[in-house]
């Protein structure tokens, strides 16, 4: 675990510690009365802390090297630059995730359930992400709470959603309804009113909690207008958690498929800050954009088929394989079948990654729950027959720097099993967890006050001046 995630957490631990019987030192806006149920009172705490363990850490080591930037790197897609702060995840390239310094075992262990399931709350995940605690019941239950009063959608965004031709794909729905959204900002509002910077973490705040809470709402009716005959879903229930309404308004009671939801919508959240659409979020946001147009922006890079959309390109890839192979597949066919793949420039989705070199944990920990769920499935088994043979093929072509298979080889499968079949919308909700990471940071962003953001580029010829070259 790095160091700053301990210091985080211990200064956060002891202001909630101390909660109790002290005054917190900042009031977020309003005269609300503070609690340390409630995220932002708790984060209106943690931010001086840390703002000013980042003003000293500056001063001290502002000057500090922490790597250096090859030619090869500026053109392979600055791979191994080591150019951001992200707070609230850090990658390993074999260990995988670790939200705020815990793996993904460990928050299933540790992070608020709902009464009788048994995988962690989103809510939960949210909190831990946004204040490096994991958080109680009752803050878990807070966040369900708000969530659910923040939910209702603007008018204007229903019927354009109902207004889209069915053959534009859900994610450019999402991504289009998202910025329409930007309507109800309240950090774009008070920009324009001239609110005073210090404020700027509030308003984020704010705008985060009610784009999070709007979305299962967005994606339901997206869902239901393609693939249910445009009838509306049913009204959040102020009793279900978040997940248990999103899957209620696509239209599943399955208890077991909400916990899968509980599950799936845990493990997207966040990837550390370089991918592709954590990276765009915190771009966008810098120039002030507001979180609606920050997010919408993240969600336009998700829906790429090298980040988000191979949880659907997989499934596409999958069913091509049945339909031409048929039922039981030997390992032999599989490899042909991989091998063409290969031979005709395809890559082999849902496998490699740019930062891990070892199998995602977030696909063991949906292969652990298939275990536990649908062992008998027959794609189930599918997808367990090619994990044992694309491995040592990738290795044999020898490009693929990480052979292994990461979250989206896994996904499609158990949203299969349980009757959510069509493969175009499930990037979308890959976009509805990944909105917890990104937000999260954003508003982390804002609190520390990160500039525009603004990189030096050049052009070939400057660049072979600047190395010496001919
Ligand atoms: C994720 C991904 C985009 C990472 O890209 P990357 O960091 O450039 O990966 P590498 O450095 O290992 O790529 C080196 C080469 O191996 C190839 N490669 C990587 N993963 C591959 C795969 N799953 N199948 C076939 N070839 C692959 C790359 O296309 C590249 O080929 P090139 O030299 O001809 O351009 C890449 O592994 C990929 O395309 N995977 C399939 C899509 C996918 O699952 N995306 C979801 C990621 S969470």
């Amino acid at each position: 675990m790095s160091s700053s995630v301990l210091v985080l957490r211990n200064i956060s631990q002891r202001l909630l510690s101390s909660h109790q019987n002290t005054l917190v030192p900042l009031f977020p806006l309003g005269c609300r009365h503070k609690s340390d149920v409630n995220l932002k009172d708790v984060l209106a705490s943690l931010i001086p802390e840390k703002q000013k363990e980042v003003a000293e850490f500056r001063k001290t080591h502002g000057k500090s090297k922490v790597g250096e930037v090859t030619v090869d790197m500026m053109y392979g897609g600055m791979r191994g630059i080591r150019g951001l702060v992200t707070e609230t995840s850090v990658l390993d390239p074999d260990e995988g995730i670790r939200f705020r310094g815990y793996s993904i075992p460990e928050c299933q262990k540790l992070l608020p359930k709902a009464p009788g399931g048994e995988e962690p709350l989103p809510e939960g995940l949210f909190w831990l992400l946004v204040t490096g605690n994991i958080p109680t019941q009752e803050q878990a239950a807070a966040i369900t709470k708000e969530w659910n009063e923040r939910a209702e959608i603007p008018n204007h965004v229903i019927t354009m959603l109902n207004n889209f031709p069915d053959r534009l794909h859900p994610m450019s729905q999402f991504s289009a309804a998202v910025t329409a959204m930007n309507s109800e900002s309240k950090f774009a509002k008070a920009y324009s009113e001239g609110v005073n910077k210090s404020k700027y973490w509030e308003l984020c705040y704010e705008d985060s909690m009610d784009l999070i809470a709007k979305l299962p709402t967005v994606a339901a009716i997206i869902y239901r207008n393609l693939y249910k005959g445009g009838s509306p879903p049913e009204p959040i229930d102020k009793k279900k958690d978040w997940s248990w309404n999103y899957t209620t308004m696509l239209g599943f009671d399955n208890p077991d498929f909400v916990e899968l939801m509980r599950l799936y919508l845990t493990i997207h959240t966040d990837h550390e800050g370089g991918n592709v659409s954590a990276h765009t979020c915190h771009l966008v946001g810098s120039a002030l954009s507001d979180p609606y147009l920050s997010f919408a922006a993240a969600l336009n890079g998700l829906a790429g088929p090298l980040h988000g959309l191979a949880n659907q390109e997989v499934l596409v890839w999958t069913t091509k394989l049945q339909q031409s192979l048929g039922g039981e597949v030997s390992d032999q066919q599989l490899r042909d079948f991989i091998w063409n793949t290969l031979k005709s420039g395809q890559v082999v989705p849902g496998y490699g990654h740019a930062v891990l070199r070892k199998t995602d944990p977030r696909y063991m920990c949906q292969r652990e729950f298939a275990l536990k769920h649908l062992p008998n499935d027959p794609l189930f088994k599918l997808v367990s027959q090619i994990y044992k043979v694309v491995p040592d093929i990738l290795i044999e072509q020898g490009k693929a720097k990480n052979p292994w298979p990461n979250v989206d080889a896994h996904s499609g499968v158990l949203l299969q099993y349980y009757g959510l079949k069509e493969m175009n919308y499930y990037t979308v909700m890959f976009g509805v967890s990944r909105a917890l990471g990104v937000l999260a940071s954003l508003i982390w962003d804002r609190a520390l006050g990160l500039p525009i953001e603004r990189p030096k580029s050049f052009d070939t010829p400057h660049l072979k001046k600047l190395v010496g070259a001919q």
